[in-house]
């Protein structure tokens, strides 16, 4: 159905909305002093993702200060992996961390009370569309396959993922069965988060960007295919955005084969390459995020640009990849006005 009340899901169905709708990747966090009040009130970051009261607060946040096309629900792709028992940690300065997994054990994996654990996700994502304006999308998300698994392998971030790259290699078919049941279980994840209230889903692959020719189709592709094969046999309508962050040249038929509706741009990808991937379908992004940081010229020169090589198709604005901490609020009201061509 075209113009529906949500301009995003317009989008998604390869409508062109004028001006396009805007979200931002990581629009709940510490930016924002209300994100960082509330966190306060939480034991822990994985407390924050698991008590329904605090994550709808922290998501609604940004939609009440901004009013943003669509609000993500607040939660993190390392929820996957501590359903799975991994002892997943996010401490103060040092990024997430678990227990890396050894061949053995991923061979061993047995998912048991898997959904359960994640309860309390569906309950936010249950209470944020009633509470939400109707014309705001819900998105649910996950992280990709390949993405979660670099953390699982190496028990920590690491700047190029080696330690996944390399188990890669020495266990290829291990490596594989790994990629395959986090596929099965994002599918799994994602139908409850739409049978929860989500109007459309993100896949996160924010290391793709780390992988040759060949790891990228057995890594990303494939298993991302597989999710967006899952849900949309259980879930006909379920629109999906797949964000492959890094991918470059690779994003070239990157759409046609995972399946998914809107492919998200990190702010590397040249526009005008951009451009032809917005002939087969919509896409999302891709601002670089330090643009939001240093505000006046170099935002508003960024937002033109990417307005003037996409506004006329099937546009959804965002960054290239998550806001960060430093990014003053002013900046992004700014950057909201200009979009929506208010702005100075
Ligand atoms: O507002 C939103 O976008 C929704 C919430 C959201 C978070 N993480 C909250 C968060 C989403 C969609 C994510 C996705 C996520 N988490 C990704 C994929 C996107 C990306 O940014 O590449 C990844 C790789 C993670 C894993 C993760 N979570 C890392 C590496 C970190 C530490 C780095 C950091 O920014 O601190 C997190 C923590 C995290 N997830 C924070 C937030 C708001 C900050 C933690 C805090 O408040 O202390």
């Amino acid at each position: 159905m075209a113009n529906s009340r949500r301009k995003v899901m317009d989008v998604l169905r390869g409508e062109v909305v004028n001006p396009p709708p805007i979200w931002l990747m990581r629009q709940a966090g510490r930016y924002l002093p209300e994100y960082r009040e509330t966190r306060a009130l939480a034991k822990n970051f994985l407390d924050l993702c698991y008590s329904p009261d605090l994550a709808v607060e922290v998501t609604l946040q940004p939609i009440r200060r901004y009013g943003f096309d669509a609000a993500i629900l607040f939660s993190d792709i390392l929820v996957v992996p501590d359903a799975l028992h991994r002892n997943v940690r996010f401490s103060e300065g040092h990024g997430p961390q678990m227990d890396p997994i050894s061949a053995d054990e991923i061979g061993a994996l047995k998912p048991v009370g898997f959904l359960g654990h994640l309860q309390p996700v569906f309950e936010t994502v249950r209470r944020l569309r009633k509470e939400l304006p109707d014309e705001t999308t819900l998105l649910g998300f996950c992280g990709a396959p390949w993405t979660v698994a670099t953390y699982m392998i190496a028990g920590h971030g690491t700047p190029d993922q080696a330690p996944a790259r390399l188990f890669g290699y020495q266990h290829p078919e291990v490596f594989e069965h790994l990629l395959a049941v986090l596929a099965e279980l994002s599918a799994e994840y994602l139908v409850a988060q739409i049978d929860a209230g989500a109007d459309a889903l993100q896949i996160f692959d924010s290391w793709a960007g780390v992988l040759g020719e060949d790891e990228f189709e057995r890594y990303c592709v494939k298993p991302v295919a597989r999710i967006i094969a899952s849900v949309k046999a259980q879930r006909p309508s379920a629109k999906t955005i797949a964000f492959a962050k890094g991918a470059g040249l690779m994003l070239t038929d990157y759409r046609r084969k995972t399946g998914a509706d809107a492919i998200g741009l990190d702010w590397t990808v040249p526009l005008s390459f951009a451009a032809e991937l917005q002939k087969d379908g919509p896409v999302q992004g891709n601002l670089d995020p330090m643009r939001v940081v240093a505000g006046g010229n170099a935002l508003a020169e960024g937002v033109d640009a990417i307005l003037a090589a996409l506004g006329n198709g099937p546009l959804i604005f965002n960054l290239g990849h998550g806001i960060t901490p430093q990014a003053d609020p002013e900046n992004v009201a700014a950057l909201v006005a200009r979009v929506r061509g208010s702005g100075t």
